[in-house]
C-alpha cells in the first residue's frame, strides 16, 4: 500500500474529564480515494476533521501527513501542509469575512501561504472554475446568496491547489434547492483537479455521490467502514442500518465507488 496522505492511528481525543469525543480511531486518507464520515450529532465527526486539519492535537495516538507527524514548530512544513490540505466549513456566512471583498477573500490563502505566481490571475481562474464571473472580485459576501457564498468558500480553498479538500457539512446550511448544485460542483472539481475529498455529511446520499469509502462513527468509535456502495446498500452494523433509515436523501443521487 502507498503512503496515505493523512492517517490517524489509535487516536483518542478527550475534552475535560468525561467527554471522550474519539476513542481509538484509525483512519487512512489515500490519494484519489475520497472518504465520507457519517454519524449522528455528537459522534465525533468534527473533532476528527479538526485533527486531520492539524487544528487540534490528539490526547493520544498519532496523526501523520504523508507518512510523518506534522511538526508544528516547522513553519515551512506547516505552510506546505496548509497548502495541500484545505477546508470548507458548513456556513459560508461565518467563514467569509464580511468586510473583505471577494477578490481579497479568495486570495487570502495565496498571501498567507506565500504561494508564488500571479494571485489575481489565480483568483479569476478559481472563481471561473466554481461558476462565478470575474467581476465578483469587487463585491462583498453579503451581496451573494448562500449557494454563491459557498462557491466563494470553495474557490478560496482551491486557490492554493490542494490535494485534499476537507469539508464539514458543506451544504447543510444551504437552501435545499441549491444543495444539489453545490454537490455537483464538488463532484466536478474532484474529477477535474484530482482532489481527494474528506467529507462529513448527515446526508448519506451526498457521501454516496462524492466518496469512494465511507466511515461510520458512533460515540467516538469507527463502527463500520468500507466501500461506499457496500456501506450504503448492505450495511453490516445495526447502527448503520438505523442511520440509513433516518437520514434525508437528495433526489437522483447515484452511489459512487
Ligand atoms: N472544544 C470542545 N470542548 C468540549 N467538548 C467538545 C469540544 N468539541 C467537541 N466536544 C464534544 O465532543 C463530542 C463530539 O463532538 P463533535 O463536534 O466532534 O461531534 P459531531 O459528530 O461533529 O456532531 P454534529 O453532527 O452535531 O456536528 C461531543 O460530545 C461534543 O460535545
Ligand atoms: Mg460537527
Amino acid at each position: 500500500m502507498s503512503t496515505p496522505l493523512l492517517e490517524l492511528t489509535g487516536v483518542t481525543r478527550t475534552f475535560g474529564r468525561t467527554t471522550q469525543a474519539l476513542r481509538g480511531v484509525d483512519l487512512r486518507v489515500e490519494a484519489g480515494r475520497g472518504v465520507g464520515i457519517v454519524g449522528e450529532s455528537g459522534a465525533g465527526k468534527s473533532t476528527l476533521l479538526r485533527l486531520l486539519l492539524a487544528l487540534d492535537s490528539p490526547t493520544s495516538g498519532t496523526v501523520t501527513y504523508r507518512g510523518e507527524p506534522l511538526d508544528r514548530r516547522d513553519r515551512s512544513a506547516v505552510r506546505r501542509f496548509r497548502r495541500d490540505v484545505q477546508v470548507v466549513f458548513q456556513d459560508p456566512r461565518s467563514s467569509l469575512d464580511p468586510r473583505q471583498r471577494v477578490g481579497s477573500i479568495v486570495a487570502e490563502p495565496l498571501r498567507s501561504l506565500r504561494v508564488e505566481g500571479d494571485h489575481r490571475a489565480r483568483v479569476r481562474e478559481v472563481l471561473a472554475s466554481v461558476g462565478l464571473d470575474a467581476d465578483v472580485v469587487d463585491r462583498y459576501p453579503a451581496q451573494f446568496s448562500g449557494g454563491q457564498r459557498q462557491r466563494i468558500a470553495i474557490a478560496r480553498a482551491l486557490a492554493p491547489r490542494p490535494s485534499v479538500l476537507v469539508a464539514d457539512e458543506p451544504v447543510s446550511a444551504l437552501d435545499v434547492s441549491v444543495r444539489r448544485q453545490v454537490v455537483d460542483l464538488l463532484a466536478r472539481l474532484r474529477d477535474e483537479h484530482g482532489l481527494t475529498l474528506v467529507l462529513v455529511s448527515h446526508d448519506i446520499a451526498i457521501v454516496g455521490q462524492l466518496c469512494e469509502r465511507t466511515v461510520v462513527l458512533h460515540d467516538g468509535v469507527v463502527v463500520e467502514e468500507g466501500a461506499t456502495r457496500e456501506v450504503l446498500t448492505a450495511p453490516r452494523e445495526p447502527y448503520t442500518q438505523r442511520l440509513l433509515a433516518a437520514v434525508p436523501r437528495l433526489p437522483d443521487a447515484t452511489p459512487a465507488g
